[in-house]
């Protein structure tokens, strides 16, 4: 009989040697408190923390709005393009470590840009890191740009006027920052304007806020995936269009029992996503102020609702299905699953 360490860590090890796609993934949110301390010391600024662990220790919060508020604050030590490739390039490194073979990354031009840091700095910082990730690492990415929703529709269309001099760069756009209040109908425009020039389309509902910003996101602003999405099962017509559409839904576990979204983990309701059919994928969302990248998301569900082989090679398979990637990338991604799930 094999005991239930042991069990337990079989399955550890397949979940590393899993191959997994990201698709919800803020670049800002993955500044380790080291990196942080090395770039407000490069740029000669100053924190708010006297040490990592106190940092750390501050990652404490009650809701989204409380961890947004660090965040911010965090992303002020990104200056230059070099802060902005380093960023890009420590998360990459981490993908590699983690076996992820394919990434789509949120960035959030306002919050950098309402510093007076240019786009262009930004850009070309993550997209130097993202084309050596591909070089050197075998991982594929893409940028996405994500509105800040706690700013006025207006100040979202005048970023994606001036984006558009970077439109290469980018692939789509998405909608973040604080939800509730702050429903996606407001940026209808905005996201036709995107959808206009063939941008791909996801935007944040359902984290924080009611299932009828989810609806919203599909009709007002016609989002091809929904990004958290959890509160969905609190309207079965929804669940049932969200399953029968096939509208991926991209899930950050210990994202939603930091924010509170969930009491713990064993109260999330990742198994009625999944029992319910929905295209379900397993995201960091933010992993350095959450405490885990990918991978450590895959345990914490898998520990919590003791999922087997079959149900995490199915997640990384909607995840795959769910990808912005041409029909080869998405055979070769699903391959490189299968290989690894046949293997075990
Ligand atoms: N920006 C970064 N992380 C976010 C989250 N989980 N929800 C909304 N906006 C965000
Ligand atoms: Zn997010």
């Amino acid at each position: 009989m094999i005991s239930e360490s042991r069990a337990g860590s079989d399955m550890q090890a397949f979940i590393h040697a899993l191959p997994k796609v990201e698709l919800h993934l803020h670049i800002e949110g993955a500044l380790e408190p080291e990196l942080m301390f090395r770039l407000a010391r490069r740029n000669g600024l100053d924190l708010p923390y006297e040490s990592i662990e106190q940092a750390r220790a501050a990652y404490d919060f009650q809701d989204l709005q409380s961890f947004l508020d660090l965040y911010y604050q965090g992303a002020r030590v990104l200056v230059q393009e070099q802060d902005f490739h380093d960023l890009a390039w420590a998360y990459l490194e981490r993908c590699a470590a983690q076996n992820v073979i394919h990434t789509e990354i949120f960035f959030d031009p306002q919050a950098h840009t309402g510093r007076g840091v240019d786009l262009d700095v930004v850009l070309s910082g993550i997209t130097r890191a993202l084309a050596e990730g591909e070089r050197r690492l075998g991982i594929s990415s893409a940028l996405i740009l994500c509105f800040l929703r706690h700013l006025p529709p207006q100040e979202a269309m005048e970023t994606f006027e001036q984006a558009l001099d970077f439109r290469k760069y980018f692939i789509g756009v998405g909608l973040d920052s604080a939800e509730q209040g702050n429903p996606p109908a407001g940026f209808r425009d905005v996201f036709a304007r995107a959808r206009s020039e063939g941008m791909r389309l996801v935007a944040h509902a359902g984290e924080e806020g009611p299932a009828a910003y989810i609806w919203s996101a599909l009709r007002d602003l016609r989002v091809e995936r929904i990004d958290h999405g959890v509160r969905c099962t609190e309207d079965p017509e929804l669940v049932a269009h969200l399953r029968d559409a096939r509208i991926p839904l991209t899930v950050c576990p210990l994202s939603n029992v930091r924010l509170k979204v969930f009491d713990a983990m064993s109260g999330h309701n990742l198994p009625r996503l999944m029992e319910a059919g929905l295209v379900v994928t397993i995201n960091s969302d933010d992993p350095a102020y959450f405490g885990g990248y990918i991978e450590e998301n895959y345990h914490a569900v898998q520990q919590a609702f003791d999922l087997g082989r079959d149900e995490l090679a199915q997640l990384a398979r909607n995840a795959a299905e769910a990808a912005f990637v041409s029909s080869n990338r998405r055979r070769y991604l699903l391959e490189r699953i299968n290989e690894v799930v046949d293997s075990r």
